[in-house]
């Protein structure tokens, strides 16, 4: 989160960087609670919209024992039957300091198996931020200008796409 707000701190102008807090909220993924026609859970609609607002996606995350995070895969599953997440762009960062390579790597066959268009070219990872990132710190210069660049490649992508509603 530190990474996201410093990230949107430097976002090039049009470009509105939003992160989501809500995965503390949402309810472990269950079909039986995801039925055609009935009201998701309050916290998935609300991930939902911000995905559907998005016109490109970034998704940042520690590395936990070689594997992505357990809430960002239940967030990701809440997301693999929703329909305006196929096509978005979408970038993967990882800043663990110990390196992060196993999750990432795993992140960007999930979301290419949810039909994201994962530029994996500009992702980003370890080492890219060396040391662990204070809430609200700045990020340092080499830092700043892989983040700048990766969220220019983001930006092409997503002006790339049809607009929305066409
Ligand atoms: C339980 C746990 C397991 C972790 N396992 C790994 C790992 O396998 N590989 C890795 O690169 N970092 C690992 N880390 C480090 C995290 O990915 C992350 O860099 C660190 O927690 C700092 O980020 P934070 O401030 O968001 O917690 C682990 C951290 C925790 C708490």
């Amino acid at each position: 989160m530190a990474l996201l707000e410093a990230a949107a701190r430097l976002a090039p102008p049009g470009m509105e960087i939003v992160p989501w807090r809500g995965l503390n909220e949402l309810p472990h993924f269950n079909p039986d609670l995801d039925r055609e026609g009935d009201a998701p859970p309050p916290a998935v609609a609300s991930l939902r919209a911000e995905v559907s607002a998005a016109a490109g996606l970034i998704v940042s995350s520690p590395e936990y024992a070689h594997g992505v995070p357990g809430a960002l895969k239940n967030a990701l599953d809440w997301l693999v039957s929703y329909p305006d997440v196929a096509g978005k762009p979408v970038l993967v960062w990882n800043a663990s300091a110990a390196g992060g390579h196993h999750a990432q790597a795993s992140l960007v066959e999930i979301l290419k198996t949810m039909s994201t268009r994962v530029l994996v070219e500009s992702s980003l990872l370890a080492p890219f931020l060396p040391k662990k990132l204070a809430p609200g710190a700045e990020l340092a210069d080499d830092a700043a200008r892989a983040v700048r660049s990766s969220l220019a490649a983001l930006g092409l992508a997503a002006a790339r796409l049809p607009s929305q509603g066409s």
